[in-house]
């Protein structure tokens, strides 16, 4: 599959090495492209660069790996190209604070996968990749049995083919249901930034719903 990555920082690029050695190609964007030479040299002929229009022209599915505070403009460059493309939102709704840390930037009540879903009304959203650093992806990818669990959710046709390449990446995906029930691949939420097994996500995710139900 051509995988078209928007945005080429530490989660593109990561998912990008896991990805082309699965045996897939990868189209990684940046607004300047020719910076990521160093780049595509490393990861081989499997890999080219080019910008955000172009990537989402010519990805089969697009993975969206860029910071919050820049994610309207990057949209504006795919939108016009994403028509029933799958696009995996692994953006975190999340700022910088000026006191240090992070702050999510979108009200507690909303759901960042719903928030997406508004913005690219023509592209199917599945949102995956959001709970767990890039460091924990490259040390865990490939684990031996039981491997690290990555969630996803989104509508049922669109979640298959992102069921595969989270495996693709070394990783055992976990269904949450649709976007509405993407709340847990929020931050804050037990699962995010946990090293977790699909058991362990479960688990968790029950615990919080008996919470609620008590
Ligand atoms: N880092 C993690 O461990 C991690 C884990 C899970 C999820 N996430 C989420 O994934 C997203 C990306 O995180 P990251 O750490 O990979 O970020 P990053 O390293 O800062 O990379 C973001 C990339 O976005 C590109 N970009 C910036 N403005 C753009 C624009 N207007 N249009 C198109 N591309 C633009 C930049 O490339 P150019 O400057 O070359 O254009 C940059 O390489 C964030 O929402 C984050 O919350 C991060």
């Amino acid at each position: 599959m051509k995988i078209g990555i928007i945005g080429a920082g530490d989660v593109g690029q990561t998912l990008a090495k896991l990805w082309i050695q699965a045996g897939h190609s990868v189209i990684l964007s940046s607004r300047h492209p020719e910076t990521l030479q160093p780049i595509i040299q490393e990861l081989g002929s499997s890999a080219k660069a080019a910008t955000v229009a172009q990537t989402a022209i010519a990805g089969d599915v697009l993975l969206l790996a860029v910071n919050y505070a820049t994610v309207d403009a990057a949209l504006a460059q795919m939108a016009p190209y994403v028509t029933n493309k799958i696009v995996i939102d692994a953006t975190n709704p999340l700022r910088y604070a000026d006191g240090g840390g992070l702050e999510r930037v979108i009200g507690d009540r909303e759901i960042a996968g719903l928030v997406m879903a508004d913005k690219l009304p023509n592209a199917r959203i599945v949102k995956a990749f959001t709970t767990l650093w890039t460091g924990y992806l490259q040390q865990h990818a490939h684990r031996s049995h039981p491997q690290v669990a990555i969630a996803l959710a989104g509508n049922v046709s669109d979640k298959p083919a992102v069921a595969s390449l989270i495996k693709d990446a070394g990783f055992d995906p976990v269904d949450l249901g649709p976007l509405a029930a993407s709340r847990p691949l929020d931050p804050p939420s037990p699962i995010w930034n946990q090293v977790l097994t699909a058991d362990e996500v479960r688990s968790r995710l029950a615990q919080i719903s008996q919470l609620a139900a008590a």
